[in-house]
């Protein structure tokens, strides 16, 4: 059984848990990579917050846009369109390769996934949907269903015909066949399972580029066209979830550009909205006709809301002005190179993966057995916040012991340096303290 969370904050009194512990300490202020309590200490923030603030926190052009959105509307009837809105659809559209030509504007990921999914089983006829363990696509019920990585205990049954496949981890093999590079067996052996379990209905697999929250898995080259593959050869639609991977965390646009595969649907969210609340599913006309023929709905409150598209519009100017794709792979490569020389020099950290500015640290018992060392990484990350950085630890079952490192691409040298330099000493105290308690 877990152990609750105890605490004795004045901010526990009337708000309900939910997930993480809560800091213990109130954040007032933020800009760029940096945050401040509310005694005025200064915080490095390599989690984005949660992972949403790609250009920085309060970046200009956003404020700059928020006010301006102010000068037009910032929330409309849902049937109602709005210039912003328009144009966030053409940007996205000449962004994107011909086939993904048609968005809906939403505010969250896992609505984005709700609606990807229900558009799927529509267009189909279908109604399972493979997802992979370890993954994260939301908290509403359709997503939840596809989630594999936390959340599926205690609320009864999921989504009829959520089926899994097998991330591809060459750190933890998950059918216990590599050690350190994936030769593509789990993906055999899951299509097996998939097919064994499926009752002839399957509608599409919807995948993390790079899975994030299930530990920073990076599949070998290859790997997502073997998936399209299998797909194609079931008649399954392939859907990308690039809440995490979009806009230029791993130095591209998109991480389906990065693997040379391109997806039947598309959603985005976190990256969109630089810190704002937006989300789209993105598809093609074909199936967009077809699901409106059919009757498709997805009309929510702020559907096609005009502040975030306008906001969305300054992240899109400024990623492309700011060269952030170009950036964030300069910025990774000094990230990625500070993070092996803490490899070498601390026992503990058995792997370090990822690329671009979404980098993961796997924390071990000892490098042979690979046996996570989940309790001293919660001692570490919380040692790192009183030296003042934020780290994430995310995953869990049998991987809970991986930061998902990922500062704004606009980060600094300087700050990365800092950064390195306060897990080095977080690790070192924790780990001299373990020998000599
Ligand atoms: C890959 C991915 N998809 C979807 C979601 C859900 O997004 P939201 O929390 O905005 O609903 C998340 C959230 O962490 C995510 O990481």
């Amino acid at each position: 059984m877990s152990t609750p969370h105890l605490s004795n904050e004045p901010w526990d009194a009337h708000l309900i848990r939910y997930g993480m512990p809560f800091a213990n300490r109130l954040v007032e202020r933020a800009r760029g990579t940096l945050i401040w309590d509310s005694e005025g200490r200064e915080i490095l923030d390599f989690t984005s917050g949660q992972m949403c603030a790609t250009l920085g926190h309060n970046h200009p052009r956003i404020v700059a846009a928020i006010q301006e959105a102010c000068e037009g509307a910032l929330h409309l009837f849902s049937g109602m369109l709005s210039p912003p809105v328009v144009a966030l659809s053409q940007r996205l559209a000449a962004l994107l390769p011909p086939h993904l030509t048609k968005s809906l504007f939403l505010s969250t990921g896992s609505e984005a996934n709700e609606a990807a999914l229900k558009l799927a089983k529509m267009h189909s006829g279908k109604f399972e949907v493979v997802g992979y363990t370890g993954s994260w696509h939301g908290m509403t019920s359709g997503a939840q269903s596809v989630n594999y990585v936390a959340g599926r205990r205690g609320y009864g049954p999921t989504m009829p015909g959520a089926l899994a496949l097998p991330a591809p981890n060459p750190y933890h093999c998950p059918v216990r066949h590599c050690r350190d590079a994936c030769d593509g067996t789990c993906l055999e052996v899951g299509f097996d399972m998939v097919d064994a379990q499926s009752t002839g209905s399957l509608a599409a697999v919807i995948a993390e580029p790079v899975e994030s929250s299930g530990g920073v898995i990076v599949p070998p080259d290859g790997y997502w066209r073997k998936v399209k593959a299998h797909c194609e050869k079931r008649g399954m639609l392939l859907i990308f979830d690039e809440a995490q991977t979009a806009f230029g965390r791993l130095g591209c646009d998109f991480a389906f550009q990065h693997f040379g595969v391109e997806p039947d649907m598309l959603t985005l969210s976190k990256t969109l909205g630089g810190g704002l609340p937006l989300s789209a599913a993105v598809i093609s006309e074909a199936i967009e006709a077809d699901c409106h023929r059919k009757g498709f709905i997805h009309p929510t409150s702020h559907v096609s809301d005009p502040l975030p598209a306008h906001v969305a519009l300054a992240v899109l100017d400024v990623l492309a002005e700011e060269g952030l794709n170009a950036r964030a792979l300069a910025m990774g490569e000094r990230l990625g190179a500070g993070l092996r020389y803490l490899q070498d020099k601390h026992e503990i950290i058995g792997d370090v993966r990822g690329f671009g500015l979404l980098q993961g640290v796997e924390l071990v018992k000892d490098r042979d057995t690979r046996a996570p060392d989940a309790a001293a990484g919660r001692a570490i990350t919380a040692r790192c916040m009183e030296l003042g950085l934020s780290m994430n630890i995310v995953s869990v079952g049998s991987m809970a012991a991986i930061w998902r490192i990922a500062p704004p691409l606009t980060v600094t040298p300087e700050e990365i340096e800092r950064g390195i330099a306060i897990l080095d000493q977080a690790i070192g105290e924790v780990a001299e303290g373990a020998k000599t308690a």
